[in-house]
């Protein structure tokens, strides 16, 4: 099986590189080598190379800045995984792409499932939703893994930031009324990886038949306060720290350009149900990630 990955640095994207040849042969691009804004030039490379699984972990994630280059952000998340999709069909190839708890407003109360009608509230949300229904209404055998809060251990996440200030700062003040699913990128595609192998012998046929839109997060949910507050106490290294005090805050408090919702936790269930899998608690997966 030959697999074409998208978004080869990227949190996500670097994850994949060391799984995916579980699966066969991989060609992993990065920017340099295809920048999906560039339309033609994604259709040329995918029908040079003929793969029979397209892997999407490339994606503007810049939540504020979304506001601001709202037509960059719509070329990548949402016309370039179209036209993503729409070489998967011709190809029959299977197309995975990932999606964000930010399609939700986050005023339901409880977590999302799938069925709940969306209603992003910023642009990088609205962008993301383009991108899926351009791939909805162009393929029939897709995965659009929705997800939330990701990070590793590399790169600008949000585990490296907290460790930073807590070099930095004495006091910390970080929000507590965002609340979602902190979600290590390993296990996102660790957990793509194992469903697609379990069906690599049929791969297109299942993913037809078993396809579509599912939430795939952490277990459980929490504030970005409780979660700053385990990074912290999950840091191998400690003594480096000066923070004496972390507080509970506000959004109002840190005024950003993007709105986000509050509580955009997703319900995995469909996925963990229909894949037979059990998603791990973010808190173990959090302190493995941060001792390996
Ligand atoms: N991060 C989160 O908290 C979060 C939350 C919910 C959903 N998601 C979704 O999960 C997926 C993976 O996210 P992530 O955190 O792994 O993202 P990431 O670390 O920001 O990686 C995105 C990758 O896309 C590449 N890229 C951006 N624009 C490109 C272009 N024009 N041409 C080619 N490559 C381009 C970036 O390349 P450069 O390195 O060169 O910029 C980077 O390697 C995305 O679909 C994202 O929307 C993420």
């Amino acid at each position: 099986m030959k697999t074409l990955l998208f978004g080869k640095n990227g949190q996500l994207g670097w994850e994949f590189q060391r799984i995916l040849p579980i699966l066969g042969e991989v060609i992993s691009l990065d920017r340099e080598e295809l920048d999906i804004c560039d339309l033609r030039a994604i259709q040329k490379k995918i029908n040079e190379l003929k793969p029979d699984l397209i892997i999407n972990a490339s994606a503007y994630t810049d939540v504020d800045l979304s506001e601001k280059e709202n037509e960059l952000a719509m070329k990548i998340n949402a016309l370039a995984p179209g036209i993503m999709a729409e070489m998967s069909r011709k190809l029959e190839a299977v197309f995975v792409h990932y999606s964000t708890d930010y399609v939700f407003d986050g005023r339901k109360g409880s977590t999302y499932k799938e069925s709940d009608p969306t209603h992003p509230l910023n642009m990088y949300g609205k962008s993301k939703l383009a991108g899926e229904e351009n791939i909805k209404q162009a393929c029939e055998a897709y995965l659009i893994l929705r997800t939330s809060w990701v990070y590793s251990l590399r790169g600008n996440s949000f585990v490296n930031k907290v460790l930073k200030w807590s070099r930095q700062n004495k006091n910390l003040k970080v929000v507590n009324d965002q609340i979602s699913s902190p979600t290590w990128a390993r296990t996102l595609a660790e957990v793509t990886g194992f469903v697609l192998a379990q069906h690599k012998k049929d791969l297109y046929e299942a993913i037809c038949e078993r396809g579509g839109i599912y939430h795939l997060t952490g277990g459980g949910f929490t504030s970005r306060y409780e979660w700053a507050k385990q990074i912290l106490a999950n840091d191998p290294a400690r003594s480096e720290q000066i923070v004496q005090a972390i507080e509970p805050a506000s959004s109002e408090e840190f005024p950003t350009p993007a709105v986000r919702p509050l509580f955009s936790a997703l319900d995995c269930t469909l996925f963990e149900e229909r894949f037979g899998l059990r998603l791990p608690d973010w808190r173990d997966t959090l302190q493995l990630a941060m001792t390996e």
